[in-house]
């Protein structure tokens, strides 16, 4: 969810305004692809390296927005049948963060209808390192793509079908590599605040145009 900041600046804003309408955006995003009938989607919403390369008071106000929005705002998804999961290593963030996520996470894991899945203090090398010394602490010397699988974040989750980067950067920063090894990649000027149902409507469009072969021919 590329953009905030920038966002925030072009309009004379803090950065601390960015996130907060950032949070809107996600809304009106998660709303659209559980209407559309999407089944899973994951968003990037703090990474590994976020915690070194950010202003403490930054970080500070994020995760206490990411909180409230797990408590309030979540608390709407799990009555709307929507089940939350998080990729990343939830054992360093803030207890009060901590507590909010083992709540919904525990409200929802019955539901049927969209998964959102939040990637917080995520890392994809380090996530791939991790489910590499799960499976070594397990005696197994050779492993497969499945075993491999089973110890990621997203185990269960389909590969991604479709990657969108928002605020023009093209790059995947270290989001989910192994899932995305054919995904379809969008890459879009707009900043993520900006992003609204319409959006969603427009890149689904673009979508439906790849033609998808999987090292096969058309
Ligand atoms: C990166 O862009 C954005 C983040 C590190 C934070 C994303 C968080 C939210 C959208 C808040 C809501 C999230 C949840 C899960 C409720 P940037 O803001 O650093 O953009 P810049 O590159 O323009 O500075």
């Amino acid at each position: 969810m590329d953009g905030n900041g920038r966002w925030a600046t072009q309009r004379g804003l803090s950065r601390s305004d960015g996130h907060r309408q950032g949070a809107e955006a996600l809304k009106k995003v998660i709303k659209e692809c559980s209407q559309l009938g999407i089944k899973v989607v994951s968003v990037y919403a703090f990474s590994c390296e976020n915690w070194s390369k950010r202003p403490k008071a930054e970080i500070k106000f994020l995760f206490s927005l990411i909180t409230q929005f797990v408590k309030k705002e979540m608390k709407d998804y799990v009555k709307s049948g929507y089940r939350v999961r998080f990729s990343g290593d939830l054992s360093q963030l803030p207890k009060a963060t901590q507590n909010a996520i083992n709540k919904v996470i525990e409200a929802s894991k019955n539901n049927d209808g969209l998964i959102v899945n939040i990637a917080l203090n995520y890392g994809s090398r380090q996530e791939i390192v991790k489910a590499v010394n799960t499976i070594l602490q397990s005696g197994i010397r050779e492993i497969d793509e499945q075993m491999l699988e089973d110890c990621l974040y997203t185990a269960g989750l389909p590969e991604l079908d479709l990657v969108v980067r928002s605020s023009g950067e093209k790059r995947l920063s270290n989001f989910m590599l192994w899932q995305c090894s054919y995904s379809e990649l969008i890459f879009l000027d707009k900043y993520w605040p900006d992003f609204d149902e319409k959006t969603v409507e427009d890149i689904l469009k673009e979508y439906s145009n790849r033609d998808r072969r999987f090292g096969g021919i058309s």
